[in-house]
């Protein structure tokens, strides 16, 4: 059988002495679309966090693409082949406009400057940005960078997505979009949502985050 795309052993975490999550086990196969809610403050970003490798467990073990993934450098193959849309979007920006922006995970994944331009204009006619394109960040609305930030991760084409609270700060015709392009380019997703609609248009499985442990909703 094939190995799960990621999977959590066993895993606990603390900030400091405060313990957010104990014994987690968790998967996400490749082909599979998983929704993730929780209250606030339970750890799902942590989650997302430990996954990424921006956070280390206390312990526990963490297998991505069937490597078992513990040093700093273990992670930098996980951050380029899967793609994390942060909670808030100011995480997620740091160049000084938007093209660049959405050029800067390309050019880090060695596309040359042709191929990249390439994907930009066609990420951004996607997501109907191409009016931001020269825009700093600073002068978008909290909703347009979410969208931008959307769009940098989609400019990776990732293996998987990881999107915690894509919806939040949406219009309607906007969320409608995104639950569009879930279903046609996103074939493998972990969805951290506290929006039950959304998660029912784009997940097939959700689970819930309570009490330190993951429980299937
Ligand atoms: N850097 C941090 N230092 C200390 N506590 C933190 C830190 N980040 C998050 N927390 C706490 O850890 C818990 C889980 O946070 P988080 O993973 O962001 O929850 P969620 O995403 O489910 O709302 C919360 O109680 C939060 O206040
Ligand atoms: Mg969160």
């Amino acid at each position: 059988m094939k190995d799960p795309l990621i999977k959590l052993e066993n895993i606990s975490f603390s900030y400091n002495s405060y313990s957010v999550l104990e014994n987690i086990n968790f998967e996400l196969n490749l082909g599979e679309k998983i929704g993730l809610i929780g209250p606030n403050g339970s750890g799902k970003t942590t989650l997302l966090f430990i996954i990424m490798g921006f956070l280390k467990p206390l312990s526990g073990k963490i297998f991505i693409l069937g490597k078992e993934r513990k040093k700093e450098k273990d992670f930098l193959e996980v951050r380029q082949k899967l793609g994390l849309l942060f909670q808030d979007s100011d995480s997620q920006l740091f160049c000084p406009t938007v093209k660049e922006d959405i050029a800067f995970g390309p050019l880090n994944l060695g596309k040359n400057r042709k191929e990249v331009k390439e994907i930009v204009e066609k990420i951004a006619s996607l997501f109907n940005i191409k009016h931001l394109l020269e825009r700093p960040i600073y002068k978008l609305s909290g909703g347009e960078k979410k969208v931008v930030a959307l769009a940098t991760v989609f400019a990776m084409d990732p293996i998987a997505y990881l999107l915690d609270e894509p919806s939040s700060g949406l219009d309607e015709e906007i969320k409608k979009k995104l639950i569009e392009f879930l279903k046609v380019y996103v074939k493998t997703c972990l969805i951290v949502s506290h929006d039950h609609e959304f998660l029912k248009a784009t997940v097939e499985k959700i689970y819930i985050l309570k009490n330190k442990n993951i429980y299937l909703y």
